[in-house]
């Protein structure tokens, strides 16, 4: 499956979207609010690599157990699919479990996105395309 970017948690947005900067990425899309989420979002790109930059808002984001854990670490390859129903049927039967159900991106274009978990994988995300 194609890569479409790799998600970063940050606990300071503007501070590590700095630091990607500095590193030489540019921004692909400016930091907004996610409210499906409760996180703030970024995209910076280097080449053929995106990087997508993911601040919980508050404490109520369902991402903001995570920051105990990850601190500012990559924690998913986000990858393209065509039909997310039947990514999602193919993943599940080899041992995937969806723990974030399908709904709308509103910083990739209000695409679907949905996550799934494996044990030896851990957290990955379809996007629809
Ligand atoms: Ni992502």
């Amino acid at each position: 499956m194609k890569v479409h970017h790799v998600g970063y948690l940050t606990k300071r947005l503007d501070k590590t979207l700095a630091e990607f900067l500095r590193l030489g990425y540019h921004t692909e899309k400016e930091a907004a609010y996610d409210s499906v989420r409760d996180v703030n979002i970024a995209f910076v790109q280097n080449g053929a690599y995106r990087v997508e930059l993911i601040e919980p808002a508050g404490e109520g984001s369902p991402l903001a157990p995570l920051l105990s854990r990850y601190k500012n670490t990559p924690y998913h390859i986000c990858y393209e699919t065509e039909d997310l129903e039947v990514s999602e049927k193919e993943l599940v039967e080899a041992g995937y479990t969806v723990f974030q159900p399908a709904a709308p991106a509103p910083c990739i274009d209000g695409r679907r996105v949905e996550f799934l978990l494996h044990r030896s994988m851990g957290i990955i995300e379809l996007l629809e395309v």
